[in-house]
């Protein structure tokens, strides 16, 4: 009696009755998203590793200063009417100045120039002590290269903002990033993670320096004309 009941069964009162048994022969159809297992997992794994190589790493990688004064290139071109020679000059004997020192910037700082919280900073940290500023130098290149400005600004007549960027018409000054295995200004190898070059001024490493030379002097420089 009962096995005549049972093949009465529809598919339906079969499937409440055994369910995974019936789910196990269900058409391939409904299990067809499970070959998108693999591709999931290699997407969230690539996914990470971006993020681990572009986010992570960098941030590890390099340290970060803050400039000991936030020194407003824009404001003293505007307020004080100074070129850029009267604090980036050559020397009698064609040497370049450099970032300036203390003693340029007393011929106005001696008394307050206005209230900012920033020149009253200076004054007691700086001004006061006779201290000079440790600026961080952006460009600063490791010992063993040699650079000179005035083969570069006097002879081959470069504008400052072809190698620097335009420092010269900031407002504020930009934290200072060093690699910390190296300690090299993060200036040299570039901003833009992936090392492709977006503009000359982005970075200051060997191939952007070699890359001009060879394209204004018509051949390759041998390593001594920039390795002391
Ligand atoms: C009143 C003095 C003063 C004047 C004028 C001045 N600078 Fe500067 N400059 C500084 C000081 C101080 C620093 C160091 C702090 C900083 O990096 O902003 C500096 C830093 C720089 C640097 C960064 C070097 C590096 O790699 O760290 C560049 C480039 C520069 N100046 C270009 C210019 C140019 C171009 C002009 C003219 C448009 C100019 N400066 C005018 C005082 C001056
Ligand atoms: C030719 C005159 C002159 C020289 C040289 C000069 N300054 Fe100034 N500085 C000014 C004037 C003008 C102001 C604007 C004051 C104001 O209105 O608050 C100013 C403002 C400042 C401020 C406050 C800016 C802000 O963002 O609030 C700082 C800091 C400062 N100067 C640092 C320096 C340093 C460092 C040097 C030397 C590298 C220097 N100045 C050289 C004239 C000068
Ligand atoms: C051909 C590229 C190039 C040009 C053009 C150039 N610089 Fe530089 N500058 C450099 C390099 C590279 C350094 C780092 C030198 C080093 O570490 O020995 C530097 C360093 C500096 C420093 C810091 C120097 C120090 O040791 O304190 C200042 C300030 C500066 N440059 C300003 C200028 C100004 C202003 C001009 C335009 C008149 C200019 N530079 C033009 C490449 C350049
Ligand atoms: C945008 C072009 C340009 C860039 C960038 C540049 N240079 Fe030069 N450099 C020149 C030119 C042009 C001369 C030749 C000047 C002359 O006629 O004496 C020169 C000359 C020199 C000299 C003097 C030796 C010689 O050949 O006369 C040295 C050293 C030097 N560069 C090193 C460097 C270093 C190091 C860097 C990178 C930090 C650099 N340069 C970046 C264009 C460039
Ligand atoms: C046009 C100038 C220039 C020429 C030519 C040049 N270099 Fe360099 N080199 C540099 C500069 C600038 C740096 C520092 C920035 C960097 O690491 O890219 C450097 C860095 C290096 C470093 C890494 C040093 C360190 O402290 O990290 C080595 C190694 C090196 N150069 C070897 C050579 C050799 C070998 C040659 C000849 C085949 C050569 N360079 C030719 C400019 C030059």
């Amino acid at each position: 009696m009962s096995t005549t009941e049972e093949k009465e069964q529809t598919v339906e009162e079969q499937a409440e009755e055994h369910g995974p048994v019936y789910a196990a022969y269900k058409p391939a159809k409904s299990r067809g998203w499970r070959f998108l297992i693999p591709i999931a997992a290699f997407g969230v794994g690539f996914v990470s590793h971006l993020f681990l190589g572009w986010v992570i790493f960098p941030h590890l990688l390099y340290g970060k200063k803050q400039q000991p004064i936030d020194f407003s290139h824009q404001l003293h071109q505007e307020a004080a009417d100074e070129s850029c020679e009267s604090c980036h000059f050559f020397r009698e004997d064609g040497s370049f100045s450099g970032v300036p020192k203390l003693e340029n910037c007393l011929q106005c700082h001696e008394e307050p120039m206005g209230e900012s919280p920033e020149e009253a900073k200076f004054i007691t940290e700086y001004v006061e002590p006779g201290k000079e500023i440790p600026w961080h130098v952006y460009a600063r290149q490791p010992q063993c290269a040699f650079f000179s400005h005035a083969a570069h600004v006097k002879v081959a007549e470069l504008e400052c903002v072809t190698c620097h960027g335009p420092v010269g018409d900031s407002d504020h000054t930009r934290p200072y990033q060093y690699n910390r295995l190296t300690r090299y200004s993060r200036d040299i190898w570039g901003w833009n993670i992936a090392g492709l070059k977006k503009k000359t001024s982005d970075r200051m490493k060997m191939d952007d320096c070699a890359e001009c030379h060879e394209e204004r002097k018509g051949h390759k420089d041998a390593c001594f004309v920039c390795h002391k």
